[in-house]
């Protein structure tokens, strides 16, 4: 996993709780905790960090999760504006995912592991995402839509339809939009 991800973790937990609480999540997780955004580091510290915070905070991993990603896109705004002003809505936004987003992220932080999504538009206002990572993070993913949806000021539901915590072979989202 890029230092980046754990960049942006120490910024947001910084952001909303503090520099403490960032040290005795290390501390807890047993990580070292000095992580520069073009490093390589194991995914293991992601998940001990997550499972230090989910414990601190009384909230499960998923949780954690999701609120990590919805935390982190107004700060991925911030650093990559250009990402973000070339859509319009967050679907069009989640839909360059593949073509735009994560080939960016790669060119910007070579071997960045991105995972591939598949696209399925089902009834209208809605669509399919299903996700097939080894990480498993598809709490993550649904945190980023929900904050990408925020950043657009749409409304969205996402629904687990299939997920991989629970056998299925990949997670499958649904993305619901308010009409
Ligand atoms: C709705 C949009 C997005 C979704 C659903 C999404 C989803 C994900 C997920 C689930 C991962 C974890 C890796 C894995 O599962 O194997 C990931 C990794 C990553 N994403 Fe995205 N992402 C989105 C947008 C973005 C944006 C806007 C940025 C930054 C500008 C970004 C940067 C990254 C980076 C740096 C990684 C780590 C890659 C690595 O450590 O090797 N993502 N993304």
């Amino acid at each position: 996993m890029k230092g980046v991800i754990f960049n942006v973790l120490e910024e947001v937990v910084t952001q909303q709780f503090s520099q403490d609480v960032w040290e005795s999540l290390v501390d807890k997780a047993a990580v070292d905790g000095a992580y520069t955004s073009l490093g390589n580091y194991a995914d293991e510290d992601l998940v001990c960090l997550v499972a230090s915070a989910a414990e601190v905070l009384g909230k499960t991993p998923g949780e954690i999760l999701r609120w990590f990603g919805q935390s982190a896109m107004p700060l991925l705004a911030a650093r990559y504006p250009s990402l973000f002003e070339s859509h319009r809505s967050s679907r069009d936004f989640i839909l360059s995912v593949n073509k735009i987003i994560h080939p960016e992220v790669r060119k910007l932080y070579a071997g960045a592991s991105c995972p591939f999504f598949h696209f399925k538009p089902s009834k209208a206002g809605s669509m399919m995402m299903a996700y097939e990572s080894p990480r498993k993070l598809c709490m993550l993913a649904q945190g980023f839509i929900e904050g990408a949806a925020r950043h657009y000021h749409d409304d969205v539901d996402v629904h687990h339809r299939e997920c991989m915590h629970k056998g299925d072979e990949k997670c499958l989202l649904e993305i619901k939009w308010a009409a």
